[in-house]
């Protein structure tokens, strides 16, 4: 315990970020020390797996005692562990696992798995202190985009999802396609300010009426259709009119099924979550979106949209609190489901 308060040492490791976090109460964050790998795999174009896993277990040791020594805390002070065990790259979520069990194995602390989507989704609970359940949560990442209804701190059911890339592997790729480099989201999202949205007509995918399922793929390679006519019938590409018609594209549908689902299901509050969340247009769009229909906004500030393990913290208080402790047989699930 830390000022009697219930104190997580929180481990996440599912991609190109290690981080841990000492978590009070869920919501009290008293260290989040993230390790980014962005500089290593920027010369790649994109997370080469096997590379991840090598500097997760470089960094995880030191990693976690600085969360330790930044939240002022001891081993002892500490009153369970929570650590993501899926989705994400198996080799990379087993450095963090692995961790969290010798860590709970050789202090008898209770070992908490975390769903890495329920984590981006508790990082609202850390920044909006009054926010409670129910609502309905957009989750946009480089890995997912998904449609989630939140009835309870625990209770998540997802309403739809992608059927092929996620926005931020779509916002990713079609940056590689424009030459901006990596990771494309905050690239695009920073060029696109300057282009037209209207310069180039995408097709928006809605697919059936009522899904609340998303499709990203077809317009990934309609910009790159688009670049490569333009290309042969010697044009010069405006990258920002590009940028930004792309952009608008996803966005249009995004916006529009999340807003849609909310006002189905009777909601009255949608939370952002994951990466993609920390985009200025699309959290533009929805606020002016929620405006319209009389819905409330909330999306955690930019540290807390991209992976940290505050946000795992948060989510293993409230699974410890419902469902209690995993045992140390908990292993790695690559594609583990809500
Ligand atoms: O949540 P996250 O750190 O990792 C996953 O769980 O996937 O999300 C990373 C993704 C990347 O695709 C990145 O390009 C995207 O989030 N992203 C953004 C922005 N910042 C990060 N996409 C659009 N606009 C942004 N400002
Ligand atoms: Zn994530």
């Amino acid at each position: 315990m830390i000022d009697g308060k219930f104190a997580i040492l929180a481990i996440e490791s599912s991609c190109d970020e290690t981080a841990a976090a000492v978590v009070l109460d869920g919501r009290d964050v008293r260290s989040n020390v993230i390790s980014s790998q962005i500089d290593i795999h920027k010369a790649y174009g994109g997370v080469v797996p096997e590379i991840a896993s090598r500097h997760h277990l470089d960094n995880v040791n030191w990693v976690c005692q600085k969360a330790l020594d930044d939240a002022g805390a001891r081993m002892d002070d500490i009153d369970a562990i929570g650590v993501t065990y899926g989705p994400g790259l198996v080799g990379a979520l087993l450095i963090g696992l692995a961790t969290a069990k010798a860590y709970a194995l050789a202090t008898g602390k209770p070992l908490i798995g975390v769903h890495h989507i329920h984590g981006h989704i508790c990082a609202n609970f850390i920044e909006h202190k009054e926010l409670e359940p129910p609502f309905m949560a957009l989750v946009i990442s480089g890995g997912h985009t998904n449609i989630v209804e939140v009835t309870d701190y625990n209770k998540l059911r997802v309403l739809g999802g992608t059927r092929d890339d996620a926005a931020g592997e779509a916002y990713d790729k079609v940056a590689r396609v424009l030459g901006l480099g990596y990771p494309g989201g905050p690239l695009i999202d920073k060029i696109a300010k300057k282009g037209n949205p209207e310069a180039v007509e995408f097709k928006r995918v809605f697919l059936e009426k009522g899904s609340m399922d998303f499709s990203f793929s077809g317009i990934k390679t309609g910009v790159l259709n688009y670049v490569n006519s333009e290309k042969q019938a010697g044009r010069e590409i405006n990258v920002a009119d590009v940028a930004a018609s792309f952009q608008q594209a996803v966005l249009d549908v995004v916006v529009a099924k999340t807003v849609e689902a909310a006002l189905s299901l009777k909601k009255d509050k949608i939370v952002m979550a994951g990466g993609v969340a920390a985009n200025s247009k699309l959290r533009a769009m929805l606020q002016s979106a929620c405006e319209e229909h009389g819905l409330k906004l909330y999306h955690p500030s930019p540290i807390l949209c991209t992976d940290n393990a505050a946000m795992i913290g948060c989510a293993a208080y409230y699974k410890y609190q419902a469902e209690g402790a995993d045992d140390l047989t908990l292993d790695a699930i690559p594609n583990l489901s809500i």
